[in-house]
């Protein structure tokens, strides 16, 4: 992965009001540019469906009867990027495609509407509230999160469905805010909750899913560097559709462990049920690392499709990452579906 620190996230708390952090974030990352420029149990549920499955880009959306390219024009312009490619020498996906192309079922399950169905979700103020299992419990502002030395991190986001972007995220470890809390010697865990906002989000009215989106890691996972809180991407704050204002970030794993729009992180004893084991325990489990070796139950994990591309290309063992990660798991053939293999 190409790692490049961006520094001196400082915004001081006189400035917070809800439209002065989006101001502020923008001018942070108009500066960080700068500085570092030198530098359903079944197919009916259809979460996380097969990509053939999926309508083409640009096709009109039936439900809001926009386009794509409709939300395109909705969404703000990219900033600053300090390389074009990732460490494998594949190209950064366009600003457009990563935002156009979502999967944020609490808005639709039509990944081309998520776009123009969450503008202007309110995503300020904000607070992640932090306890269970740790000495120092605390709830964080917005302000406090955007705090943490905010990082450039390209990564490959490979989805369970069988489709991959490269992505230039803007975040910190998820490490350095575990640490601010102090883990007791009991937390084995790491459990996390997106917002269920039933005014905004009109995904979580639907009686298919278990909200609201839970997602867990174990311990020793989510103190690995690579995994992040992504509070920005191509050099600018998240738009609602990636998870705004603060998402996680694990790029060994299956996308869906990617929890968007957090508002609570708990330590805990014993491994998280998520949303997605609730929903289809026949096809998600909790590791959900990416292995081309093991098939979904539905189709082959064996290729991808690189969005943007025409062909597909072989999945990568742990998505390329096996150098950083490999060593958290003993059981190389852990799965999607097996929720206690690989511990
Ligand atoms: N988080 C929430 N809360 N709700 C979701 O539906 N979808 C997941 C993940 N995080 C999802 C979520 C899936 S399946 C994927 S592939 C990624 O988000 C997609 O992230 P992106 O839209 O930013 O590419």
């Amino acid at each position: 992965m190409l790692i490049k620190k961006r520094t001196g996230i400082e915004i001081p708390s006189s400035e917070i009001t809800p439209e002065s952090i989006y101001l502020s974030r923008r001018q942070f990352m108009r500066g960080a540019a700068l500085s570092t420029a030198a530098v359903a149990a079944s197919g009916l549920l259809a979460a996380c469906g097969p990509s053939d499955a999926e309508p083409a880009a640009g096709v009109a959306n039936i439900a809001t009867g926009s386009s794509a390219e409709d939300s395109v024009v909705q969404t703000a312009m990219p900033g600053s990027v300090s390389a074009t490619t990732d460490e494998l020498g594949d190209s950064l996906n366009s600003f457009e495609e990563i935002t156009t192309y979502n999967n944020y079922y609490e808005f639709s399950t039509n990944k081309e509407a998520v776009a123009p169905l969450s503008k202007g979700f309110p995503t300020a103020p904000w607070q992640v509230e932090v306890g269970g299992l740790v000495n120092k419990p605390k709830t964080f502002g917005l302000e406090e999160l955007l705090a943490f030395e905010q990082e450039e991190r390209i990564y490959r986001l490979r989805c369970v469905e069988g489709w991959s972007m490269v992505i230039p995220w803007v975040g910190f470890p998820l490490a350095k805010l575990l640490n601010e809390v102090e883990p007791t010697s009991a937390a084995q865990y790491v459990r996390f909750e997106t917002v269920e906002d039933k005014e905004n989000m009109p995904g979580v009215n639907s009686p298919l899913f278990p909200w609201p989106y839970v997602e867990g890691l174990r311990l020793d996972e989510a103190m690995n560097d690579l995994a992040i809180l992504s509070t920005g991407l191509y050099g600018k704050a998240l738009l609602p559709q990636n998870g705004a204002p603060i998402r996680l970030v694990v790029p060994w794993k299956y996308g869906f462990k990617s929890i968007k729009s957090i508002v609570k992180i708990d330590l805990v004893d014993t491994m998280p049920q998520s949303l997605w084991m609730k929903a289809a325990p026949n096809e998600y489990g909790f590791f959900a690392t990416v292995n081309p070796n093991v098939d979904h139950p539905r189709w082959s994990q064996a290729t991808e499709r690189r969005i943007g591309e025409f062909g597909r290309r072989k999945t990568l063992m742990f998505n390329g990452y096996g150098e950083q990660v490999a060593y958290l798991y003993d059981d190389p053939d852990y799965d999607t579906t097996q929720s206690t293999r690989g511990t």
